[in-house]
């Protein structure tokens, strides 16, 4: 029969409901290396407090890795009886070396500390895995742009035509919030390399165990600092969802782009056939399925986000069966992004861009007027002065239907005395942007500096 681990005060077992209700073993059944990582840390201090014989702990370890020999071949998994992954590893244990020195290992711990850490454990890795596929993104990124420096295109805000860019400067500028997207998972680490292990259900143990060793075998930075909040803190999992969500936003922006690039009105990009496809009954269609299914999960990360919120709020302390719905979140927003960023990537790796589109859309629109309007700045004309006679331009322009660099000698004069035929030298994109070299802007120079400090960023890993 099924091994409860409270037999003691009850007269009966949980009702088929209950029993329904309380299993988690679909999910943090994935937890169970870690759980067994735990156990061996866990036997020892036991060994360590004098509450196991060197004997008893060799043949303890022993069981631990002949299950989880059988944990990683798939011979041993949790059955219906088994609540959760702690209670069917208990039971996986017991089978391997006895009640008698399988029911010794539970002393001094509780699945509750056991969780926590156990978490922590999954989702220090987790973020290892996930940060080097963010760089992949980010590489792509930076191939293109290198690939495409000099290239200029329409800059954009409110999705009109703003002012001319480079399109590596555009790039760059998803790289620089993946990384940081990086830089908040590794941020987080730190955090996260505490370990609960040892504070038992709520209060600590009193059997002389000691929580930094098992803490320092775990990997971990040293033990938590109090017990209560080592077992009913979920913060740490919290921040990891918002980090991840907040990468999915970020995808999510590059992806919705990328949707725009590829239709016919804008023909930015041509995708990747091997990244796009086609429809079942449209002969014709091309669609941008990876972007739109980056799009569309981020919602779904988004979700996984506030629904933890949601069980956090207002939970007392200490630890509350609440918790339990911490992990199916996290697990989606894992699950979800190691599909998608490789996906990401590849998308943006193979996706090319018609230079020459891009080259001629970036001066129309008026794109240059600010060019005009800080040219004559530099003549001592007043800003808000400036600002009219540029606009006086473009208005003259959009009723002739003319761009910026047609407009004569006379036709500038007539606008305003200020307006010299020099101004024709802002006139260029490629001037335009040449100009704009201040630190972080879209100038040739300052681009070739953002790649330079990226490639750091990435090498750093
Ligand atoms: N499965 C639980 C969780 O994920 C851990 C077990 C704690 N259960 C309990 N009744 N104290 O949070």
């Amino acid at each position: 029969g099924a091994l409860s681990l409270w037999g003691g005060r009850f007269a009966g077992g949980p009702s088929d409901a209950l029993a329904a209700l309380s299993l988690s073993t679909h999910f943090d059944w994935r937890l169970a290396r870690h759980d067994i990582a735990g156990s061996r840390a866990h036997a020892r201090v036991l060994h360590a407090a004098g509450l196991l014989t060197a004997d008893e702990l060799a043949a303890m370890l022993a069981g631990l890795d002949r299950l989880e020999q059988d944990v990683v071949a798939g011979e041993f998994t949790p059955v219906a009886a088994d609540e959760d992954v702690h209670t069917a590893l208990e039971r996986g244990l017991v089978e391997r070396v006895g009640a008698d020195l399988g029911g010794r290992l539970r002393a001094g711990r509780s699945r509750n500390d056991q969780i926590a850490t156990l978490i922590r454990m999954y989702l220090r890795e987790q973020a290892r895995i996930i940060a080097a596929g963010i760089l992949e993104v980010v590489d792509a990124l930076v191939s293109q742009a290198t690939t495409h420096l000099g290239v200029a295109m329409p800059g954009r805000t409110h999705l009109q035509h703003a002012q001319p860019v480079l399109l590596s400067h555009h790039l760059l500028a998803h790289c620089w919030a993946l990384s940081r997207d990086v830089d908040r998972l590794r941020d987080w680490d730190a955090r996260a390399a505490r370990s609960p292990y040892g504070a038992g259900a709520l209060a600590g143990s009193s059997l002389g165990l000691d929580p930094a060793a098992v803490a320092a075998e775990l990997g971990f930075d040293g033990p938590s600092e109090n017990s209560i909040d080592a077992t009913a803190s979920r913060d740490v999992v919290a921040e990891f969802s918002f980090a991840t969500t907040m990468l999915a936003v970020d995808l999510s922006r590059i992806a919705e782009e990328v949707v725009l690039w590829a239709t016919k009105e804008f023909s930015f990009v041509t995708l990747d056939d091997a990244y796009s496809t086609g429809s079942s009954i449209m002969p014709q269609k091309k669609n941008p399925d990876v972007a739109e299914l980056t799009r569309g999960k981020a919602g779904r990360l988004i979700g996984d986000h506030t629904g933890l919120l949601a069980t956090l709020k207002a939970l007392p302390l200490a630890y509350n069966r609440d918790l339990q719905e911490d992990k199916e979140p996290v697990f989606d927003a894992v699950d979800t992004l190691l599909l998608l960023l490789p996906a990401v990537s590849g998308m943006l790796a193979t996706m090319v861009f018609d230079t020459e589109r891009l080259e001629s859309l970036a001066p129309q629109g008026f794109s240059l007027a600010t060019d005009v309007a800080e040219w004559l700045v530099r003549q001592r004309v007043p800003f808000r002065v400036a600002h009219e006679v540029a606009g006086a331009c473009v208005r003259e322009c959009e009723g002739r239907g003319i761009e910026l660099a047609e407009l004569s000698d006379d036709d500038l004069a007539a606008i305003s005395d200020e307006l010299g035929p020099e101004v024709r030298s802002v006139l260029t994109v490629a001037g335009s942007i040449a100009s704009r070299s201040a630190v972080g802007g879209t100038s040739p120079e300052r681009v070739a500096e953002q790649l330079d400090a990226l490639a750091v960023t990435v090498d750093r890993q």
